[in-house]
């Protein structure tokens, strides 16, 4: 059975491909590489034994896209990964957030009406909560206003899936990722920061190897107990399952209504300090840091109600902060070797 990856080649996309590719599934990955590398390829090749079939082209040329899906109508779902996912930068150009996640999406969904596709899984974001006046934040938690572009172009992917959905055959998962840190056991693929990251677990990684000098920490004056903000950190590796499973659904047709929403993570809050503490502890290595003022955006404390998903897909995030902190760095590990043999 055929599924679309698209982003395949990226974070969470090359850990879904290797997830269904160890159940049987054939995986074909359209990605157009502007955040990604290609040998990420011959990395889940090395770990399921098979080289997915792969497609280099921007799901925003209607034409190449119209094109592709002619060509693979016997695809029976698709996971749309593909996105730029940079918070700031959004803030910076909105314009090219709005153009590559809004139109890549309206493609894909006109691919999928053309040619008879009914499932899709999509990538969204517990951003779309913004600070959630409840926690830990349900399914039902009201959508509050967007703090970036990039968010608002999450909120406006699931509206415009539902939208389309309403009067076409099409059902869709729309899953709200928490926090995705750690890396595949193999320490083949993991996330691959171009530039310097934004987000916390590569900072840290890249900090500890020597790349940076010392994390800063964003804030110690929240209203939480040791003072550092809160987020439901999951593995990718438990993330990716999930895209298996919610496949699964769609395909066996277990779904209550056309569009379904999941909140994917732990529902385990742990704060910047714990998950400094946990990779110290479980990789023995010492971390510089320094603490610092809040960073502008951040909200204080978000983790997830992991009850639905539980309950409904038969899914629950297994691996502990310590496994997913060790993961990430191996991973940076590995990537440390590969930099070395390239003089970098
Ligand atoms: C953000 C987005 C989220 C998006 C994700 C991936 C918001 C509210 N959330 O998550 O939608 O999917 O990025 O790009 O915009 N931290 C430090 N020092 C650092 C980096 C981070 O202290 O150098 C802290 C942050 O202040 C935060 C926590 O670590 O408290 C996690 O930050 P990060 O990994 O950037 O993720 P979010 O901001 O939660």
């Amino acid at each position: 059975m055929k599924i679309l990856v698209t982003g395949g080649t990226g974070y969470i996309g090359s850990h879904t491909a290797v997830e269904l590719q160890e159940k049987g599934y054939e995986v074909i990955i359209v990605d157009n590489l502007s955040n990604s590398s290609i040998e990420v390829l011959d990395n889940i090749e090395k770990i399921t034994g098979v080289k997915p079939l792969f497609e280099q082209f921007d799901l925003t040329d209607p034409k190449r896209t119209a094109a592709f899906f002619k060509q693979n109508n016997d695809i029976r779902a698709i996971i749309h990964f593909a996105a730029f996912k940079a918070v700031g930068e959004s803030v910076e150009k909105p314009l090219m957030y709005y153009r590559n996640n809004l139109i890549s999406l309206v493609n894909i969904l006109q691919g999928m009406i053309d040619n008879g596709i009914e499932n899709i899984v999509f990538s969204s974001s517990c951003t779309v909560y913004g600070q959630p006046d409840k926690l830990p934040v349900s399914e039902n938690s009201p959508i509050k206003k967007a703090w970036s572009p990039y968010g608002n172009t999450k909120q406006m992917s699931e509206e415009i899936i539902t939208f389309t959905s309403d009067v076409n055959d099409i059902q869709a998962i729309l899953l709200r990722y928490f926090n995705p840190i750690g890396a595949h056991e193999s320490a083949l693929i993991g996330e691959l920061p171009i530039g310097v990251p934004n987000c916390l677990m590569p900072y840290i990684t890249q900090t500890a190897i020597g790349i940076r000098e010392y994390l800063r920490v964003w804030g110690d004056d929240y209203p939480t107990p040791d003072g550092t903000a809160i987020r439901d950190y999951i593995h990718v590796v438990d993330l990716a399952k999930a895209h298996v499973i919610a496949i699964e659904r769609m395909i066996g047709q277990k779904g209550k209504q056309k569009v379904e929403v999941f909140n994917l993570g732990t529902g385990n809050g742990f704060s910047v300090m714990e998950v400094i503490n946990s990779f110290e502890r479980s990789t023995g290595v010492k971390l510089n840091y320094e603490i610092m003022g809040r960073r502008p955006g951040d909200v204080v404390e978000v983790w997830s109600d992991t009850e639905y998903a539980n309950k409904e897909l038969g899914w629950t995030a297994e691996k502990s902060l310590d496994e997913m902190t060790k993961s990430a760095w191996n991973w940076e590990k590995e990537l440390e070797i590969k930099r070395k043999a390239n003089n970098e």
